[in-house]
């Protein structure tokens, strides 16, 4: 029997998202994505202008495709969780469902049970701020965007997934160990999300038979990464400068492409990865491991 996979958090073909998408596609699966409204216009636009398609080849050429696009916004929950200021913003009026129990019930309707999730997602709008000055509303939107939004995806998806199947997110380093400039409180998402993927490793173990797990991904220049900020007065922006960090320190002197964590990604969302649960899985070039710079 063939697997369907949600990824929420695609919008472009340079994250890690797309990374993982594209490799389960590679493997046999079904994708279907979850997407941010105030992205979703640009995102199908790109699509439709066969911009993509090169990145909708795999790696023996063939064409893969994104089943269905669902609008996702992975800050609220239910319908009556949306202000009326963002049901009636331009970018979000046009549509509905994109509560996460709304995008779980139409996804069940469309494709009936799924094997894997994937959270690919993370918004801190204050991450350009030290934690010293970061507010309580920039904070805790942070930890709502981009750690509760997993616990409620898997609150949701859970019930529709198969026995087996495999829930993934994406963590970062900064969570443990401390990154000058990954502020806004999104150091403290990423500890949080961490320490959920082992809660909710046991308790969908035990309720749904599911694996639960995280990639603590090394940089990448994305999208979302880019909005990280800093370059000022002709200086390294954040990641420019974490990509060059890693470069230089890491155990493994190469680089790191999105590819590498999209491969990683399959493996523990396959039956490969059948008694690996709670985990937080370095795809680093080893960085992690490292306590000093040469
Ligand atoms: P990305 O920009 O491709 O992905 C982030 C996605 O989150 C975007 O598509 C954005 O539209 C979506 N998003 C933001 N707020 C949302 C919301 N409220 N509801 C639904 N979607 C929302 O960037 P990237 O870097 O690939 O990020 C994916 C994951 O990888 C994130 O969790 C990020 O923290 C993590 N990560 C990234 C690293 C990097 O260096 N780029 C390093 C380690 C982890």
């Amino acid at each position: 029997r063939g697997k369907t996979a949600f990824i929420a958090g695609v919008a472009d073909a340079n994250g890690y998202g797309w990374a993982i998408t594209k490799h389960l596609a590679e493997a046999g699966a079904k994708v279907i994505v979850g997407t941010w409204p105030p992205v979703l216009g640009i995102f199908k636009a790109t699509l439709d202008s066969g911009k993509l398609a090169e990145d909708l080849k795999t790696s023996t050429g063939e064409s893969w495709e994104i089943a269905k696009i669902y609008p996702l916004d992975a800050t609220f929950d239910r319908p009556e969780d949306v202000p009326e200021a963002v049901k009636t913003n331009k970018r979000y009026a046009s549509l509905g469902g994109y509560t996460i129990s709304e995008v779980a019930k139409e996804v069940e309707k469309d494709f009936g049970k799924i094997d894997i999730l994937v959270h690919s997602l993370a918004n801190g709008p204050e991450v350009t701020k030290p934690l010293l000055e970061t507010s309580r509303n920039g904070y805790l939107t942070a930890s709502s965007a981009s750690a509760y939004s997993m616990v409620s995806l898997v609150q949701h998806f859970a019930p529709i997934m198969n026995e087996g199947g495999s829930v993934l997110s994406l963590t970062y380093i900064a969570s443990e160990k401390v990154i000058p400039g990954y502020g806004g409180g999104m150091s403290s998402a990423k500890a949080q999300l961490e320490s959920d993927t082992r809660t909710l490793a046991f308790e969908a173990g035990r309720k749904y038979k599911l694996r639960v797990n995280t990639i603590s991904a090394g940089p990448l220049k994305s999208r979302a990464a880019s909005a990280i900020g800093g370059g000022e007065k002709g200086k390294k922006t954040f990641i420019e400068y974490a990509i060059d960090y890693s470069r230089a320190n890491a155990p493994l002197a190469q680089d790191l492409y999105a590819d590498d964590v999209g491969s990683t990604g399959l493996f523990l969302s396959s039956p490969l990865a059948r008694c690996v649960t709670g985990v937080t899985m370095y795809v680093d070039n080893g960085l992690h491991a490292m306590g000093m710079a040469l």
